[in-house]
């Protein structure tokens, strides 16, 4: 029978790796510093040069890159090849200023397709598997690296992309895949879908969920999975990087994401000053790429925060689930607010669906916070009385927890709008 072995490296000693990461990193700071004109300049006033990496430690000497970078040498200022040899374009939206651009040689989509194989199969793919992809195709990486991942691996892979619910609902059902590859946000409107044209969730082909690209608490994972009945495995990535793939959760363990460190060095950061965190204390994470040709990336700052945590289900050290990014966080009257943490309370009521939206706005000095969020279907014909106290319960959580004042707003079915990519929990009106 035909079965997906792990590579070597997935499983190899730890001196092995961090000799193969050394090698790799000198290799990537000496490529970035030849062909880069910012690395160039950011290394020259830092005073430090690519041979002055003898260690792993010697990385903390380097300076930071940011979206910040990637902006000022819009589009393709960061570029360390010629076009000649750029084979692929991504972009990512950004809510605000232009979007990053990155770049990919042919090596870089081999690699990439190479580790989203590892992380599909990682998630718990069997030979045979269908995989019905609904991450947006086009500039986001998220469909078209599910989609070389997939094939790389062998899976038939059923390309839909974001949008038109209906016809995912007539495919899921149709096609019967084993696996999908969407936000979890998405998933969600799917599920809604099948149960309005009266399908049970339950009862679909889908073993496997395989989400990310958005925040999404351990409570919502519980969620999907009891809705849907499968595993509901994260992955992670960011388009400055690779794309999905940079980490990936094994169904074996379900403890966090392993980060494909023979690819990228992670590093966590304190968000404020920049200074190194041992592993096991939150802050920021860091990436340098270890492989990448066409854009090296340098310490890398993500804005999502999480811990390093050692090996499990393979050599390479994990990362927490990540529910947050320093620039998600909401200061509400002085109290940090993450929305994952109302999303966590959300989900303790059975009565309450897991779409909701938090809007803020100022009422003379005061920051005033909404929580919008609908009952589930189920719940959603009770009487007045019984949603008024689901509300009350909620906002008596959100003092008592996070120590802030809200305004529960129980709303009907679907008057939040639904996702069709990443979700939109925010609207702040303050400004
Ligand atoms: O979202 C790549 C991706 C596609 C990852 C499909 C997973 C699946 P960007 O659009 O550049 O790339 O957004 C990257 O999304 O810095 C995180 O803040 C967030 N993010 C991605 N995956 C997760 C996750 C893609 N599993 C940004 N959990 C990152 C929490 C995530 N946040």
């Amino acid at each position: 029978m035909k079965t997906f072995p792990l590579e070597p490296i997935e499983h190899a000693p730890l001196e092995e790796l961090r000799a193969l990461q050394l090698e790799r990193l000198r290799a990537s700071l000496q490529h970035a510093y030849d062909n880069v004109a910012q690395y160039r300049r950011k290394f020259d006033a830092a005073g430090v040069r690519p041979e002055d990496c003898r260690a792993l430690a010697d990385l903390a000497k380097f300076p930071f890159t940011t979206k910040q970078d990637l902006r000022e040498t819009y589009p393709f200022g960061m570029f360390a090849v010629p076009m000649d040899r750029v084979v692929r374009i991504h972009a990512s939206s950004g809510t605000t200023g232009k979007p990053t651009v990155v770049g990919y040689t042919a090596k870089d989509i081999d690699t990439w397709s190479q580790l989203m194989a590892r992380s599909i199969r990682a998630a718990g793919a069997r030979p045979g598997d269908k995989v019905h992809v609904a991450y947006g195709y086009g500039l986001f990486t998220g469909g078209l690296g599910a989609h070389y991942g997939a094939e790389r691996l062998g899976l038939a892979v059923i390309p839909l992309g974001g949008g038109m619910t209906e016809r995912q609902v007539q495919l899921i059902e149709d096609f019967k895949p084993e696996i999908i590859m969407v936000t979890p946000s998405y998933m969600l409107a799917i599920a809604d879908e099948m149960q309005r044209q009266g399908l049970d969730p339950k009862r679909s082909s889908l073993r496997l969920g395989i989400f990310g690209a958005e925040p999404w608490t351990n409570e919502m994972r519980r969620n999907i999975e009891q809705r849907l009945s499968l595993e509901a495995i994260d992955i992670y990535g960011l388009s400055e990087v690779m794309g999905p793939g940079v980490a990936q959760e094994c169904l074996e363990t379900k403890d966090g994401l392993t980060i494909w460190e023979d690819h990228f060095y992670p590093e966590i950061v304190d968000p404020a000053t920049g200074t190194p965190l041992a592993d096991g204390e939150k802050g920021e994470l860091v990436f340098t790429s270890l492989t990448k040709e066409a854009l090296p990336v340098i310490r890398y700052r993500t804005r999502d925060l999480t811990r390093l945590l050692p090996g499990t289900a393979r050599s390479m050290r994990r990362m927490e689930k990540i529910t947050g990014r320093s620039d998600d966080m909401l200061i509400i009257r002085g109290v940090n607010v993450f929305p994952s943490q109302i999303e966590e309370l959300i989900l303790k009521q059975a009565e309450l669906s897991p779409h909701y939206l938090l809007e803020l706005t100022r009422e003379g000095p005061l920051d005033h916070l909404s929580v919008l969020v609908e009952m589930r279907p189920e719940c959603d014909g009770w009487p007045q009385a019984k949603k008024d106290a689901a509300s009350a319960q909620l906002a008596h959580n959100v003092k008592s927890y996070i120590g802030v004042s809200a305004e529960v707003r129980v709303l009907p079915l679907s008057a939040i709008e639904r996702s069709v990519g990443k979700a939109k929990r925010v609207i702040d009106k303050r400004r």
